[in-house]
């Protein structure tokens, strides 16, 4: 009591010296808390939002073991750091996060929070749960071992897979519970928003079947399409993608009946039906996530090989592009569907997963360069993400790649916003021509280089030539790139001849740029061109002007 009083009278004393200093007219406020990440449209491009600002996530996704181990992860923060990244994506196993029903152990999600955060990377993080590429080897053991409670799919030879049937309830409940626990403590532990996404499970979906032939699953095959789903399809019948549109024209476009009346008896019909109950499985798991924490998450895919592969041949019923009407339709909750990309067409993959309104993001590919700079540059993608970042060597191109774009961020994404950033990569041709803020702009390349050896002691040059071409303001364009030149021809009205009135390279910190020399003579083909001929990616800013 005595002690009380005390601290009373000398908090009586410090009262006015605290109001006096804090001035009245601003009462003490608790710091405002960050601004939930998300996905916001500004002009022509939806971006992610992080700290209230656009956002490019230059990242890498972990192993699948690597984070489970803090001994094992300890050495791999600085090779991210050096290669520049300022995305991880990290993972939580449902079994390492609820070892028995009920007991939660968080401590590799606050492990991997802490160090993000202190070496300035923001995470995303993927569920490993009821799906990992097709089978359920990342559910607890107590749900392993229970058949009867989490049934399993069951294929052709009526054997109980390694896979949890999504027509399971107690499976749906048991793995939402433990995800909204995750993302409850999220909220508690990541005020800042380390965390800035979530994978919801990974590559779902059956494999070496088209559909679950479970007795739960014959049952719903034979039951009547769900009207939420025939509603949907009537009502965006003509937005459907072709491939959608084939499967359900097939047989009329009925509007009722079971899924063999609708769909048909096919593979695909079967890739149609387990679409639909795996995107609702994993829709509902979003949406308990999302009931603790409103960040954005998606869903990932592992495509289809080749045109002539069958559902089953690839992982039946997951977001793969041909069936995203059926994942809008039954996971809503989700913000993005997203391809793994290891596939050679990344091109097309990257144009099939921007139909229907997808917003891209690349959780998975090879490290590759140019193909970072196209995503970027042509489908505004929110990110690139190499898989196995951790064995990726230091030295790899993608750390100077991400230097460099990372400090591009605010004019990049405003350029992508305007509507005014184009890229060019290196394909057969030697030359490209691309149009932009009134010019044609033609580039060529320099003949192909070979493969780049597996182990340099050097970092070495892109073996394809690529640049983002930016236009900054009225005849003026910012090309980030290398191994390109470019010439200019006007494009609009006005002026026909266009003529370079000069060029300077330079850097951007933060945004801002920094130029330094003033290239010309023969570093622009006497005035002719601009070059970006080095290993390394350069930047340069070109002003025209035009006349007749
Ligand atoms: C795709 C999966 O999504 C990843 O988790 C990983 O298994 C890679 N394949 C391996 O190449």
């Amino acid at each position: 009591m005595h002690s009380y009083r005390f601290a009373l009278a000398i908090a009586a004393m410090v009262a006015p010296l605290v109001s006096f200093a804090q001035s009245p007219a601003q009462p003490t406020r608790k710091p405002a808390a960050a601004p939930l990440p998300q996905l916001k449209k500004n002009g022509a491009a939806t971006q992610m939002m992080v700290d209230g600002k656009p956002f490019l996530m230059l990242a890498g996704e972990l192993h699948n073991s690597s984070a489970s181990s803090v001994e094992y992860m300890t050495p791999i923060w600085k090779k991210l750091a050096a290669l520049n990244l300022n995305t991880v994506i990290g993972t939580v196993s449902w079994e390492l996060l609820e070892p028995e029903e009920g007991k939660f152990d968080f401590s590799l999600v606050d492990y991997q929070i802490r160090e993000a955060r202190r070496h300035n990377m923001r995470l995303v993080l993927i569920w490993f749960a009821t799906w990992k590429n097709a089978v359920a080897s990342y559910v607890p053991l107590w749900v392993k071992k229970d058949l009867k409670r989490f049934p399993r799919v069951q294929k052709k030879d009526g054997v109980n897979a390694e896979e949890l049937s999504p027509l399971g309830d107690a499976s749906l409940a048991a793995d939402s519970k433990a995800f909204r626990a995750l993302m409850r403590h999220i909220r508690e532990a990541d005020p800042q928003h380390t965390v800035i996404m979530m994978q919801v499970e990974n590559e779902s979906g059956v494999l070496g079947d088209s559909r679950d032939r479970s007795p739960l699953a014959e049952a719903a095959w034979n039951n009547a399409v769900p009207s939420a789903l025939m509603q949907y399809l009537e009502a965006h019948k003509p937005d459907l993608l072709p491939e959608l549109t084939e499967v359900w024209g097939a047989n009329g476009f009925k509007t009722s009946g079971t899924w063999p009346e609708v769909f048909g008896n096919t593979e695909h019909a079967g890739e149609v039906f387990m679409a639909w109950y795996i995107g609702r499985y994993i829709g509902k798991v979003t949406e308990a996530g999302k009931a603790e924490l409103k960040i954005p998450m998606y869903a990932n895919a592992w495509l289809v090989q080749n045109a002539k592969e069958m559902p089953g041949g690839y992982p039946s019923g997951g977001p793969v592009s041909r069936v995203m009407d059926i994942w809008k339709a039954a996971a809503p909750q989700l913000d993005l569907l997203a391809p793994d990309i290891y596939l050679p067409d990344f091109q097309g993959v990257c144009a099939s997963y921007t139909r229907s309104g997808n917003v891209l993001f690349i959780p998975e590919a090879r490290a590759d360069v140019p193909n970072l700079f196209w995503a970027l540059g042509r489908h505004a993608a929110l990110g690139y993400s190499p898989f196995g970042i951790d064995s990726l060597n230091e030295d790899n191109p993608l750390g100077p790649a991400y230097k460099v774009l990372g400090s591009m961020i605010p004019v990049i994404t405003k350029a992508q916003a305007e509507g005014r950033i184009v890229p060019v990569v290196q394909s057969d041709q030697r030359s490209q021509s691309v149009s932009l803020g009134g010019y044609k702009i033609n580039v060529t390349f320099p003949p192909a280089r070979g493969p780049q050896p597996a182990q340099s002691p050097r970092p070495q040059p892109p073996a394809r030539g690529f640049a983002l071409i930016l236009n900054t303001a009225p005849d003026e364009f910012l090309f980030a790139g290398s191994g390109i030149s470019a010439t200019f021809e006007t494009d609009s009205p006005g002026p026909r001849i266009a003529r370079i009135g000069f060029i300077d390279e330079g850097r951007f910190e933060n945004g801002k740029w920094f130029p330094r020399r003033r290239i010309n003579g023969d570093e622009n083909g006497g005035g002719t061109r601009l070059m970006l001929r080095g290993a390394a990616i350069e930047l340069q800013k070109a002003v025209l002007y035009r006349h007749d």
